[in-house]
């Protein structure tokens, strides 16, 4: 077998938070001054700000900004009064804390296969599912992608369902023009730091055009606080706010969302020139929606070993998810039996390095790495067969 020659290039990471954060790191070091200054640290008026800021580019009245995107989840389900006795539909693929969500807002999930080519809930898969306890669809706009939405929407309201959008990874997508975040009845993100839009630390919001989910998320969020009294409880709430510092970060680097999502679109455009071979695929993007590319997942023949090689070539890759919820120990209880694609696509899956300052050399020397790797995977596949004749 002969020895790739590591160049320069190398090593690839997954993701460059750094890249990222230093380009704000002035903005917020001034912001972070004025916090100090008036020692305001939870909530407030750079929360607020943010809060508009977000809204206005999802293109909803409200923003509830919480702690984390798990909470975003389970506040909105709390908030529609959707618990025990109640079913929440959700893809089996999707990170375990939209599964851990429904769980701890006291309903029950059910999970969903999904479209092989683009790894998302289609109206046809929730349609089938629905029974008379379904009390929300949660559609996961995973990787950045976006299921339809539209066909969703409806389909959610002549069923008397709500529609929930787990948006934690779609910071920046777009179906029509239109906002990820803002189909549903309420859309929930996070900002952890790896996100597109990544925090300083934990972070997550609510968006919605209903006044009603909107204050009910606020109180829960705080204490059950109602608004106006701090010390009338009006529900039994949770402590799930989000600090000042967290807000003049994400205020700082939503100012270059747009520049780095399209410095994502163009990465991905020159993944999809450059990587072109019979054992890999890219994840289908459904027509008309401008992707976000929080992962560049592929599916790939022999994945593991794929993976392996391109970690001794420098190239650091993901898997995002290897084990499908309803096949972890603690949700199997709710699997109602198995879910094909999602399961037989988890063996499959690798996400390859992107980032916004990803270079062209990077990309062409990870494409470079998968080749090769895969001409030796086609070769052996080749040898075998004809071992069995
Ligand atoms: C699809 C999805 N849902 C929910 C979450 C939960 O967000 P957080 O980690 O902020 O609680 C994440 C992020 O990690 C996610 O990727």
């Amino acid at each position: 077998m002969s020895k790739i020659e590591v160049p320069r290039t190398a090593p690839v990471p997954l993701a460059d938070l750094v890249a990222m954060n230093t380009e704000v790191e002035q903005d917020v070091r001034a912001a972070w001054d004025g916090i100090i200054a008036s020692s305001g640290f939870i909530g407030g008026e750079a929360v607020s700000q943010f809060e508009e800021l977000w809204a206005g580019s999802c293109g909803t009245d409200h923003a509830v900004a919480v702690a984390n995107g798990t909470e975003a989840i389970e506040l909105v389900l709390r908030a529609l009064g959707i618990g025990e006795g109640d079913e929440v539909l959700l893809p089996a693929n999707t990170f375990i804390a939209t599964a851990e969500a429904v769980v701890l807002s006291g309903a029950t999930p059910r999970f969903l296969d999904v479209d092989p080519a683009t790894l998302l809930v289609t109206p046809e898969i929730v349609r089938a599912a629905i029974t008379p306890r379904t009390a929300a669809l949660i559609a996961v706009e995973l990787y950045g992608n976006m299921p339809r939405m539209v066909h969703l929407a409806h389909l959610a309201a002549s069923s008397g369902i709500a529609l929930i959008e787990d948006a934690a990874q779609a910071q920046g997508s777009t179906l029509n023009g239109r906002a990820a975040g803002s189909f549903g009845t309420a859309g929930c993100f996070s900002f952890y730091p790896t996100k597109n839009l990544g925090a300083w630390g934990d972070a997550g919001c609510v968006v919605t055009n209903d006044a009603a989910v909107a204050a009910a998320v606020r109180s829960l969020g705080n204490h059950g606080r109602a608004p106006g009294d701090g010390n009338a409880h009006q529900a039994i709430g949770r402590n799930s706010r989000l600090d000042a510092l967290q807000a003049v970060v994400l205020t700082a680097k939503l100012k270059r969302l747009d520049e780095w999502t399209a410095a994502r679109r163009e990465a991905m455009e020159i993944y999809r020139r450059t990587l072109n071979h019979e054992l890999v695929r890219f994840v289908e993007i459904e027509p008309h929606v401008a992707s976000s590319y929080h992962q560049n997942v592929v599916l790939v023949t022999e994945r593991d070993a794929v993976q392996e090689q391109l970690r001794r070539d420098g190239v650091r890759t993901g898997i995002h998810y290897p084990v499908p919820c309803h096949l972890q120990p603690p949700y199997r209880r709710y699997a109602q039996g198995p879910l094909a694609i999602a399961e037989e696509t988890a063996g499959r899956l690798l996400s390859l390095p992107l980032f916004p300052h990803i270079t062209e050399r990077q990309i062409e020397y990870v494409c470079d790495c998968v080749h090769r790797c895969l001409d030796q995977v086609a070769g052996r596949s080749r040898g075998t067969r004809r071992s069995y004749g």
